[in-house]
């Protein structure tokens, strides 16, 4: 997608020296834009672990090239140690490092499906406004307004996104978008990321609290959500970025669609009950203490809580399939129940 009006992705071999990963450094947007050379696994795995890069998609991307990175180093080196241990090693360290990676390896084109098909989804949308609001407002209903939570975007993958691929099509193509950015504390994935990137594509959009989505849904403001998933079961429930299942049940009360996009390696086929299964990630407490800017230049980090009083730091929260109104896939759009999801992938086996 775009930056400064250049094509860009996220992660990509150094075009003069391909034994050189480069990345975007996700830890400096939207105050700068920096390009990191990686060189080793060991310096890949610091780069997941610390979120340079982040997301799911971009998260088994970026696994995938240090296990190539790897490759590189165990061939260039002849010690004792067979290349197949040295592979198996790095595999290993990068496995350790955040724990939605093995359910993570996207690729642009399906992110691009995606966006084909809930573009489909925005256009039905927009007719069912325009045609509403048709006695009241002869220029039709406005633009169709998108809430969506912390980072579904290309900066989550390598390209386009998931949650936002609909969103970069419709606007491509010329239907009015707007996009509520939830802000996605403790991290604010939405306000620095999701925020940026659609500027930088100039996708009309506002940065809300967190907490001010129901209240927009009340108000008629939002016309569907659309978040992504970084692990779903094969009976529909999500697990997504913390406060997702806050968003779906004010769907619910209010009547509005709650999509979720995924390309479908997202799926995890063994998985019955998302709840009962899916491992939260429990970060540091200081995350949820401390907020980071830019001041004078610099990244600065601020306390805004009590020092001594204790934080809990949870990544993911679990959205189960029944207050999923469809999953789009690079397939299409389906239920987000076992049924659909399987006619729609009937190559995976019981
Ligand atoms: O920034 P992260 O890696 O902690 O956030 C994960 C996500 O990107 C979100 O949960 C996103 O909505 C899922 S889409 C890959």
């Amino acid at each position: 997608m775009k930056v400064n009006g250049q094509h860009f992705r996220t992660i990509w071999l150094k075009p003069d020296d391909e034994t050189v990963v480069q990345l975007i450094d996700q830890r400096f947007l939207p105050h700068r834009f920096v390009i990191e050379d990686v060189r080793s696994v060991e310096q890949m795995a610091t780069a997941i672990r610390e979120m340079h890069v982040r997301g799911a998609g971009l998260i088994g991307a970026s696994a995938g090239y240090g296990m190539y990175l790897a490759a590189i180093e165990a061939t260039a080196r002849s010690t004792p140690v067979g290349v197949d241990e040295q592979l198996a090693r790095a595999a290993a360290q990068l496995k350790a490092t955040r724990p939605t990676r093995s359910i993570a390896d996207e690729d642009a084109e399906h992110c691009r499906m995606i966006g084909q098909h809930g573009l489909e989804l925005i256009r039905q949308l927009a007719r069912k406004k325009a045609g509403k609001f048709a006695m009241a407002n002869p220029s039709g209903g406005g633009p169709i307004n998108v809430l969506t939570h912390c980072n579904a975007g290309w900066l989550a993958f390598v390209d386009y996104g998931s949650a936002t691929a609909p969103i970069y099509a419709a606007h491509d193509s010329g239907l009015p978008v707007h996009v509520w950015v939830a802000e996605t504390r403790p991290r604010n994935q939405g306000s620095k990321l999701t925020a940026w990137e659609l500027g930088e594509h100039r996708v009309p959009h506002t940065i809300i609290a967190d907490s001010a989505a129901g209240h927009l849904m009340q108000r008629s403001a939002v016309d569907l959500v659309i978040v992504g998933t970084d692990r779903t079961t094969v009976t529909g429930d999500v697990a997504n970025k913390i406060g997702t299942y806050l968003k779906a049940l004010a769907a619910k009360d209010n009547n509005v669609p709650f999509y979720v996009a995924l390309p479908s390696s997202s799926f995890d086929w063994k998985l019955r009950d998302g709840l009962k299964e899916i491992p939260i990630e429990e970060r540091s407490a200081e995350e949820v203490k401390q907020a980071d800017g830019w001041f004078e230049g610099q990244q600065v980090e601020v306390r805004v809580a009590p020092e001594r009083s204790p934080a809990a730091n949870y990544g993911f929260d679990v959205t189960p399939g029944h207050l999923v109104t469809g999953l789009i896939t690079e397939r299409g759009v389906c239920e987000a129940n076992e049924k659909s999801i399987r006619a729609l992938f009937p190559e995976q086996a019981l």
